[in-house]
């Protein structure tokens, strides 16, 4: 089967283009900013399945440029759904933990009622809004922390930063699984695979790494495997401000998509090593 995946150069999408079965559409050929064009593709291409990987994911920008992030993570999807639930094909989105506001301090389940603190989250709501009202055969896939060797992620700025500075404050009341880009690949795809041969429910699903940490454990834990000699102090998000609002809370319940679809969550600490190895080589 052909997999269509929008999205080549971000860090899920590189991820995905690893499997056989699978075609990259990058954004000269697909640009969701552009909805009705992403549904034209699919009518045209015919494929078995479809993956969101795209994305606006500046959360900071998205409070300036609401409209243009409403469009491509709200309305793009929304477009792609429609087409695939036209032609009776599969369609998995990526949707991301700031659906929520981050208050408590257990994991949100997938039903758990949505409140957006910002601009990107809002706008990925709206996306998540487009895909289930199209009424096809979807999954919607919620994470958290995304990180690789490619693209921007905290990972890579820990480790950029460790190359001039032997202090760090990290903020440590914020709490979320790191999850790896290549862990969220191998899910949507099988998701896709599941939702084709009808042995996975459609619906939302979560999926982030464990154990659930701070940033500044996670930084921590990023120096110890990459054998880098900085130390850490922890501070509240209130010291570290940003145009966006973070939500503090950023935990995930996996359960149903492990009982859906035998998907476990990864421990984003395996392979951690190798992979800081890999980024000082680029
Ligand atoms: N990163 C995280 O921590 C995180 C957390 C939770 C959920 N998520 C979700 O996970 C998914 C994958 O995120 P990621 O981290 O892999 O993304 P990423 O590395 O930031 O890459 C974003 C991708 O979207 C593409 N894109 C942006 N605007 C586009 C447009 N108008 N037309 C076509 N393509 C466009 C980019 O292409 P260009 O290179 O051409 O710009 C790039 O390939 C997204 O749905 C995101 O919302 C991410």
């Amino acid at each position: 089967m052909t997999v269509l995946v929008f999205g080549k150069t971000g860090q899920v999408a590189r991820e995905l283009a690893h499997y056989s079965d699978v075609r990259c559409l990058d954004r000269a050929e697909a640009d969701l900013s552009k909805p009705a064009q992403c549904g034209r593709i699919i009518r045209r291409l015919k494929p078995a399945a479809v993956i969101n990987a795209a994305a606006y994911t500046d959360v900071d920008g998205a409070e300036q440029d609401e409209v243009l992030a409403t469009v491509i993570n709200g309305d793009a999807p929304a477009a792609m759904a429609l087409a695939c639930a036209q032609m009776g094909v599969p369609f998995v989105q990526i949707s991301t933990d700031y659906v929520f506001d981050g208050a408590g301090s257990t994991g949100f389940a997938p039903d758990h009622k949505t409140c957006p603190l910002g601009a990107y989250g809002r706008s990925k709501r709206m996306g998540e809004r487009g895909v289930v009202a199209a009424g096809g055969t979807y999954a919607i896939l919620r994470t958290a922390w995304v990180f690789s060797r490619h693209g921007t992620n905290f990972l890579k700025t820990m480790l950029r930063l460790s190359e001039t500075r032997e202090q760090l404050s990290i903020v440590n009341d914020q709490i979320g699984g790191p999850t790896p880009a290549a862990a969220i690949a191998k899910a949507c795809h099988a998701m896709a695979g599941g939702l084709a041969s009808g042995s996975g429910r459609v619906g939302i699903y979560h999926f982030s790494g464990t154990p659930e940490v701070s940033w500044a454990d996670f930084a921590a834990e990023i120096f110890a495997q990459s054998g880098r000699q900085v130390t850490t102090t922890g501070i509240p998000s209130q010291e570290y401000p940003t145009p966006a609002k973070r939500p503090l809370n950023s935990r995930l319940n996996c359960d149903s998509l492990q009982e859906q679809f035998g998907i476990l969550r990864p421990d984003w600490r395996a392979g951690l090593d190798q992979l800081c190895a890999d980024i000082e080589v680029i």
